[in-house]
């Protein structure tokens, strides 16, 4: 199939503050019917899935009407690998990037030169609404490479007019040098290696209450608001979440307001929300916690239409930007959903637990195992290096019981020697099933 020029993608608009929400509603059909044509056109599995259930693009006359429109799945991203999903002539992509994959071929994405500069912008605003402005230093350890995470942040940090340290993930304690020297005013990076940096400081007999840093632009992994208050007393900063993922465009799809602190604002101008019942697909009214799916309104390189994202979480009004909706800080993705004696526990919850014992530490994994027909679970956990092992294990006891009380089975807690387990470096693997 011969791919067809993008020049008719709608024009870009000003700033998310300027629009209404009908206005907003009027652009998203507009850019809707655009990228449905557009994706239709030029992409031979979209046409095949649209014939397949028997819609054109020019059924498409609401923002309802999207419901029509079949879903899209990582597994569609794995049998076009590498490039059968582009929409445009691979001569106009300026870009690659993939997901690492854990199991079998990466996914492949691309960018065309309006698709880098919309993604700057949006992480520019995402910057913005964290409270980051120009002339702002901010070091940049999300990782470089592949991964969309170090080069989306640093394309939108640019365009904000903030000064770049581009220091990708690992060499934490070249990571703490640097935040000595260079006194950067915001960090980026995940949540979990936010965390094994302080302590790299605490080592390094730097109190890290006492940096340069203001603000953490935080993502790439689930985290509860209870780390968000960790994160937060331990570097005297404000942490705020951003959102992304690959196949969308990468970080920057949403983003939480310093303000608020109440859930990431979803940029709604170029990607449109829905929530859906996993089992069923049905649309699921806002409010509702159900599987979230995105189509994606200006990209032009690797359009996606209801996409798939496993994670799950609820739409709700936007706050700090009246016109687009945020949803609820993300607690878990369908593919992490642990199921142990037939209860259903996401990571999440046991983080919230461990967070809310003072004296214990987040430095946590799960172990999953099967004996004979039992399943147990273990959360191994490491002593702080300031607390006895006694005290340590009266901690632990508070969290068995809790974990009993508010998720419903027991487990083992199991107290480890402080720097002990793996420490994060990006996204964080917490658990380990042996089953
Ligand atoms: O992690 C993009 C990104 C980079 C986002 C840097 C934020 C910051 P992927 O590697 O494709 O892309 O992983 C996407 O990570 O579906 C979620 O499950 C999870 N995720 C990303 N951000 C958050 C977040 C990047 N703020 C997958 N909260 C997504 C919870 C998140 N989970």
């Amino acid at each position: 199939m011969s791919k067809t020029t993008t020049a008719t993608r709608p024009a870009d608009e000003a700033s998310p503050d300027a629009l209404t929400r009908d206005e907003l509603q009027r652009l998203q059909l507009e850019r809707l019917q655009w990228t449905v044509r557009h994706a239709y056109d030029n992409v031979e599995l979209y046409r095949r899935k649209f014939d397949e259930a028997a819609v054109a693009p020019g059924d498409i006359h609401t923002l309802a009407d999207i419901q029509r429109l079949p879903f899209t799945t990582k597994a569609d991203l794995r049998e076009t690998y590498p490039f059968g999903m582009f929409a445009v002539p691979m001569a106009d992509v300026r870009r690659i990037h993939a997901s690492s994959g854990t199991t079998g071929r990466p996914t492949v994405v691309g960018y065309t030169d309006g698709d880098l500069d919309r993604w700057a912008t949006l992480i520019a605003r995402s910057l913005s609404a964290a409270g980051v402005r120009a002339g702002w230093k901010v070091h940049n350890a999300y990782g470089y490479g592949l991964f969309t995470g170090g080069l989306g942040a640093h394309g939108g940090i640019e365009r904000l007019g903030a000064t770049v340290i581009p220091m990708s993930g690992g060499q934490t304690a070249r990571q703490v040098q640097l935040i000595r020297d260079f006194e950067p005013d915001a960090i980026m990076c995940t949540p979990s290696y936010l965390l094994t940096i302080a302590d790299a400081m605490e080592e390094a007999g730097i109190d890290p209450t006492s940096t340069s840093l203001k603000v953490g632009i935080l993502g790439a992994e689930p985290w509860t608001n209870e780390m968000r208050a960790e994160i937060q007393r331990r570097l005297h900063i404000d942490a705020v979440d951003i959102y992304g993922l690959s196949e969308v465009m990468g970080p920057g799809v949403a983003s939480e307001s310093v303000l608020t602190k109440d859930g990431p604002h979803i940029w709604e101008d170029h990607f449109f929300p829905e929530t859906i019942d996993g089992e069923t697909g049905a649309q699921l009214p806002d409010g509702e916690l159900g599987e979230l799916v995105f189509t994606s309104l200006t990209k032009e390189a690797f359009p996606v239409i209801r996409y798939r994202t496993r994670d799950l979480t609820r739409l709700l009004p936007g706050t700090a930007y009246p016109a687009m909706r945020r949803m609820e800080k993300i607690t878990g993705r369908n593919d992490d959903m642990i199921i142990l004696r037939g209860v259903n526990l996401f990571p999440t919850q046991i983080e919230e637990l461990v967070m809310g014992i003072e004296t214990l530490t987040p430095h946590f994994i799960l172990e999953l195992r099967r004996e004979g027909r039992m399943d147990s679970m273990a959360v191994r956990i490491e002593r702080s290096p300031h607390l006895d092992r006694e005290t340590c294990e009266a901690a632990v006891a508070v969290l068995q019981e809790r974990i009993k009380v508010h998720i419903g089975t027991s487990v083992d807690v199991v107290v480890e020697e402080p720097n002990t387990l793996p420490r994060s470096e990006g996204k964080y693997k917490r658990v380990y099933d042996y089953r």
